[in-house]
């Protein structure tokens, strides 16, 4: 089956048609920038705008930062608040003219990495967190997902864990990744005392620079960088879609 990926992030949103059997992309990764404000009217032009880039008119999975509950987008903590409560399944139905399932951007990456990534065939408990702008958190049970483990927001030394330990924290307190570990460590071994997974798999843009913080890693999980790098969102988006219709 070919379905249009998409990733909506902070800064931009990027689209792909994708081969869900294989997990392939069949064309060339689109990006545009993210509008800001990124409210909800002007995110759904932009995404239409992707889906004409590749004058798609087939199915359409979408990862999107935020909780997701049966396409609703409950939270909005990098997007406008605007999203709080909107119907993003139906608004970019109607901006791309295609059936549209949208669901939580680490859900998607966790999707395809446990299909295609480090996680394939992996039983257990199994965590991914992203590390980007957000902190994205997915889990799995024997290779199914639990929805929307919304675990980025714990309260880590009185703050939002994200304003703590997050790439973009890491940035604003101009850390290198050395001196940034011991804060995502203190993050990691906390969600390891509340949920102990087996497998922990660190995503998104950090997990190219693995090698400079793993050494300071304490928890007692196996810990591995995902594979799948920046494609994980878009396969996953795409794969959700097939799962979500049962195709
Ligand atoms: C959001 C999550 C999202 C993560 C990664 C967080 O700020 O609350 O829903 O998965 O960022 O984008």
């Amino acid at each position: 089956m070919k379905v249009l990926g998409i990733d909506i992030g902070g800064s931009g949103i990027k689209g792909a048609p994708v081969e869900t059997k294989s997990g392939e992309l069949l064309e060339e990764r689109f990006r545009l920038p993210t509008p800001q404000p990124s409210t909800p009217d002007a995110v759904a032009e932009v995404v239409g705008e992707v889906a004409r880039h590749f004058k798609w008119h087939g199915p359409v999975g979408c990862g999107f930062p935020a909780v997701v509950r049966h396409g609703v987008t409950m939270t909005a903590a990098n997007v406008d608040q605007g999203w709080i409560g909107t119907d993003a399944a139906k608004l970019l139905a109607k901006a791309t003219d295609c059936q549209v399932v949208v669901l939580n951007d680490a859900d998607a990456a966790g999707i395809a990495e446990m299909k295609f990534g480090v996680g394939e065939r992996r039983k257990g408990l199994v965590l991914i967190v992203t590390i980007g702008t957000g902190l994205g958190t997915a889990l799995f049970i024997d290779g199914r997902l639990v929805p929307n483990m919304e675990l980025g927001h714990i309260e880590l030394r009185g703050e939002d864990a994200e304003v703590w330990a997050s790439d973009a924290a890491r940035q604003r307190k101009e850390l290198s990744w050395e001196a940034w570990a011991p804060y995502f460590n203190e993050y990691l071994v906390t969600l390891e005392r509340l949920i102990w997974p087996d497998l922990i798999i660190l995503g998104g843009g950090a997990s190219k620079k693995f090698d400079l913080f793993s050494p300071a890693l304490t928890v007692k999980a196996e810990v591995l960088p995902a594979e799948m790098r920046n494609e994980a969102g878009i396969v996953g988006a795409a794969l959700a879609f097939r799962k979500l219709h049962g195709k």
